[in-house]
Formats: structure tokens, sequence, C-alpha cells
């Protein structure tokens, strides 16, 4: 949550934070800030809202010159969105931008608030500040030092000081932060995309190193020793980061599905010994969150199908459930950002107890992609859009591979190759999507139906539909709607079934004509045709492929029906992409 870009460099920081910012919102967008800084003062500018509104104030200000200056965007933890509470916080010379959180900040605060601190907002942010500026005598890096050993949790810090104007600091734990080498000008930044346009070298920095900047380079302490830190290339390019003409980047990464799914074939179909070996363990523990927990529940049917002990648990309750380890136990981190805390949580719960764990991840150099035993890359590219679509589909088609290498048929290898012909037809069908979203926009409550896999697929469904549009969705077992639910289900209700397993066809048709005969307005999404007026017939394929072509339709739907309710697409209200508080 919350992003953060710094510079220093020959240019004016203004375009810089500016440009990095919106590549930032993503992480965060209740509000925005910048800070610049010269030999004679710190100036700050904030707004509430998206960074469009910080870029129209920032326009109408007349900015001092300056080389170094550090950026904000927010999710809001500690303090609600407003101006006060953006980011930068200022405290006597000392000014910061925060991602993370800080536990102890309420005891900090007031200890320091007995030692004659005043403070303006109700951040956890401006404690940090306020103890930077208590141990900052004439070192920096010493009230670094200090800071760190006070307070508790997770941050990334980017700090510039009213003595030092032309240095820039940043330290980071638990929250992620690098630092972007150009050619005579840095950058620090919590997202390589953010930089992306000025520069592809970047710093892993690691927990609790400090770096500190100037023109003449950088240099990285741990515990006042020097740290010597590889300087990394990234493979993302400009254009990744780019809407290439599509009006939202969730449409974009949608219709970039197809190639992404063949590169990941060609890259695999016949170098299955790339792939971890997952036959070797008896028990699979599959953690995630969101959809990434609900790629797993479709892992979770390939495994047990393959005849493994599969359990599946959101991360957030794995983290602390009381679980007696086997040491033939793998478990499978799924996680598109690498970052997300619960997620890390859970992995550091079986590192800990020294059980064998993998990442399905996107992001490389990620906590998750970097403490893992073993990774898979999803190679996804950027996803900018807040609601996931090609990493959930990358990820799906990854654990379906390894699937396939426990339990290899010549089936499945025929399917896979037409995968990403069929898919792109499938997308194509943009006008005959619309239509159907035309039914669901005006609606208030939708309900999606299916057993086992399909039910996997209903939650994404669902999650996908309510997130980007705000109409209220809940995804059920089949067989589970008439113990209670069905009571919701009324005269035009929209019930979206999922039918792809034949084991369960008729089971799940019987369950769909229960709510047809209670006024629901069906539409059937199956691999069969049906009698249904609305429906969506996808191509039959191999068991482990098909919710490839399943789910690419529903967030088709969910993106147009968000489109005609108006709403902000790729940033939907409360949500940011990256979960890096508990
Ligand atoms: C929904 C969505 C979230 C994420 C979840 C996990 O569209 O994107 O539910 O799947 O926050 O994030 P990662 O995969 O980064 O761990």
């Amino acid at each position: 949550m919350c992003g953060i870009i710094g510079y220093l460099g020959k240019k004016h920081p203004k375009d810089v934070l500016l440009s990095g910012l919106k590549n930032l919102e993503y992480r965060g967008y209740d509000s925005a800030g910048i800070a610049l800084i010269n030999k004679d003062t710190t100036q700050i500018i904030k707004s509430v809202g998206k960074i469009s509104e910080l870029e129209k104030k920032i326009n109408s200000t007349d900015l001092i010159n300056s080389n170094v200056g550090i950026a904000h965007t927010r999710w809001a933890t500690h303090g609600e969105p407003n101006e006060i509470n953006a980011h930068p916080h200022k405290v006597g010379k000392i000014t910061i931008v925060h991602n993370g959180i800080i536990e102890n900040a309420s005891t900090l605060r007031d200890s320091l608030i007995k030692e004659g601190v005043e403070f303006n907002s109700s951040t956890d942010t401006e404690v940090i500040a306020a103890l930077l500026n208590k141990y900052y005598k004439d070192n920096m890096e010493d009230a670094i030092n200090k800071t760190i050993k006070a307070i508790d949790g997770s941050y990334a810090l980017g700090i510039i000081c009213d003595d030092e104007p032309d240095k820039l600091y940043a330290v980071r734990c638990e929250s992620p932060l690098i630092i972007g080498i150009g050619k005579n000008e840095y950058f620090i930044t919590s997202d390589i995309g953010a930089i992306i346009s000025y520069t592809r070298k970047y710093v892993l920095l690691g927990a609790n190193e400090i770096v500190s900047i100037d023109k003449d380079g950088y240099k990285i302490t741990k515990d006042n020793k020097e740290v010597i830190r590889e300087v990394n290339t990234s493979e993302l390019t400009s254009e990744s980061a780019d809407l290439m003409g599509y009006e939202h980047y969730m449409i974009k990464e949608i219709m970039e599905e197809p190639v992404l799914v063949n590169n990941i074939i060609q890259k695999y179909k016949d170098n299955l010994d790339k792939l971890p070996d997952v036959k070797k363990y008896k028990h699979i523990h599959i953690v995630g969150c969101g959809s990434a927990y609900y790629v797993g529940m479709i892992a979770k049917n390939f495994f047990e199908d393959d005849g493994l002990d599969v359990q599946i648990d959101v991360a957030s309750e794995y983290r602390y459930r009381n679980i007696k380890y086997n040491k033939n136990t793998l478990v499978i981190l799924i996680s598109q950002s690498g970052e997300t805390a619960d997620t890390i949580a859970a992995m550091r719960k079986a590192n800990d107890k020294k059980i064998d764990t993998l990442a399905i991840v996107n992001v490389d150099g990620s906590t998750i992609a970097r403490e893992c035993t073993y990774k898979v890359l999803i190679e996804a590219g950027r996803e900018v859009a807040v609601a996931t679509t090609k990493a959930y589909i990358l990820q799906v088609l990854l654990l379906s591979l390894i699937s396939y290498k426990i339990n290899p048929d010549k089936e499945y290898l025929k399917d896979l190759v037409k995968l990403p012909s069929q898919l792109k037809v499938l997308l194509d069908k943009t006008g005959f999507h619309k239509k159907l979203a035309d039914k669901v926009y005006r609606k208030n409550d939708v309900f999606f139906i299916g057993r086992k896999i399909d039910y996997a697929i209903c939650l994404e469904g669902s999650l996908k539909l309510k997130e980007v549009s705000y109409i209220h969705s809940e995804a059920y077992q089949a067989g589970e709607l008439k113990h209670g639910t069905i009571s919701l289900i009324n005269k035009g209700t929209v019930v979206f079934a999922i039918i792809t397993d034949d084991d369960i066809r008729d089971k799940t048709i019987s369950n769909l004509e229960e709510v047809l005969s209670r006024g629901a307005k069906a539409i059937y999404i199956g691999n069969k045709k049906e009698k249904y007026r609305n429906k969506i017939i996808v191509p039959r394929i191999h068991k482990k492929l098909q919710p490839l072509l399943v789910v690419p339709p529903l967030q088709l739907i969910s993106y147009y029906v968000a489109y005609k309710r108006g709403c902000s697409i790729d940033k939907p209200r409360n949500l940011a992409k990256s979960v890096t508080v508990e």
C-alpha cells in the first residue's frame, strides 16, 4: 500500500515525481503529495484524491528551484484520507514519505508529546519524522539507525533534511523500496515501473539498510558498515506501463492474455523440467489472498485429481493456524505482487519450520520471490489495474502446467497449443460481451453458482464484478444455495451458472432450474450447448485448461458493466494493488 518516489539529479524533480506517482497510483489513491528542497526552503504540496488533483495544484503553484524531491501516494491506515494526513510530513528539519505501518506509533507519540512535540496529523508517519528530528544532530545515518531501533512494524522511508538539501536518504524493512540508477541521476521508488521511462537499472535495498544519495553517487550502509549490492536490469519496458491506446489498463491487460499465455506455453511445453517437481511431496498447502486464493481453489482441484492431499487457506487465516507440518509438505504461495503482507507471513511461517515453499509470483525481486525455496515467475509483465486479470490467468496456467507435469496426458498437450488462439477468438467478441453486460449493469444483486472447479471460477467472477462495478455479488456452491441464500433470489435477479464439468453437469443444471423457477434471469456459461437464452458457450478443452477459457469472458463482462456504470475501473474505491499491511 502507498507508493513512494524520490529523485536526485539535474532535472527539476516535479515532472519525474508526478510521472512516477501516476505509475504508483495503483498502490493507493486517497491522497498524494510532494516535497521539494533547496538550500533555503522545503516546499510541500499535498492534495486529497487522485494524482490528477495534486497535478492541478502543483501546476498552479510557484515551485522553488530544486534538484531533490520526494513524493507519495497514500492508502490510508492511520488517520482518515485528508490533506493533513497526506504525506510528505515535516517535523523540524526532517521531511519524509512513508509506506507501511508502525505498530508502536501511539506509545511513541505519547512519549514524544511528553517531550514537547506537537503533532498536526494522526499518522504514524509524523511520529517517525518526529523521532528522526529528535535524533538528528548532524549525522543522518545515525538518526535513522536510532529511529529504526525505536519503531516496530513495516516501513519504507524517503527522507530529506533542511540541513542537507543536496541529499536524499532512504531505508526500508518489510515494505519494498529500490534505488534506481540513471545517468547522473538517482531515484528511490516502491516499484521499478514508476521510473522505467528514466532507467532500467536498479539496486535492491535490504532490510534496515540505509542509502544516502548525492550528486556523486549512492552509498548503502547497515549498522554503520558499507554494503555492496549488485545493480540489476529490469526487463520491464515503458510500453508495458503504457495504455497503448486502450481506455483502461483493465481492458488492456485482459487483451494481453492470449500473447502472454502463448509465451508461457512455448517456454514450458517441451521443458517441463524447468518446473518444480511437486510429485515428490505428499501434502500440499496452498495459500494466497483474494484472487490469488481463488487461483489456489482451482489448483486444489487439479492436484486432488493428481492424487495429492491438498489443504487451502487464505493467508490471513493460515498465518495464525496451529499447523502440524509433515516433512513431506510443500507450501505453495500464490501472489502477483509478491509483497502481500499476509502471504509473506504465511511463507515465513513455513520457512521457519524448514518446510519447502514454492512461489507462483509475478514480480521478480519481490519478498516472496526472494524468500521462497522455489519460485515460478508467471511473466505477466506489469499489471497496473488494481483488479487482477492477466496475472490470475497466468497463475492458473502455471499451476495447470505443474499439475500436468505430475500427471502427463496427451490430450492435455493437444489442447494446450490450441489455447491461445481460442482465447483470442473469445476475447475478440467484445460486442457479444457488451450485450451481456447490458443485462447486468442496472442490477443490484448478482449470484454465481457452480460446483467444484466451476465454483472456484464463480468466486473469481463474483469478486471481479463486485470490485470494479460495486454491484453486490455472491458466489455459491450450487448445491448450497437452497440452504438459505435462495431466499434472496427474486424476479430478475441475475444468476450466472458456470457448468463445465460433465461429472456434475446435471446437478448444477437442476440448481439452475431451481433459481429460474423463482424468477431469476440466468446467464449460462459452459462448454456444451444448453437451452438457456442468455449464454456463453466456450470451446470444450481439457479439464485442467478449461478455467482459462471461462474466466476471461467474466473479466470482460465485469469490465463492461463497470464501464456502463461509470466506475473508476482501474482504481476502484478503497482498494490498493499491493496489500502490504495486515
Ligand atoms: C482482486 C485482487 C486481489 C489480489 C490480492 C492478492 O482483483 O487483485 O484480490 O489478488 O490482494 O494480491 P497478490 O496477488 O499481489 O498477493
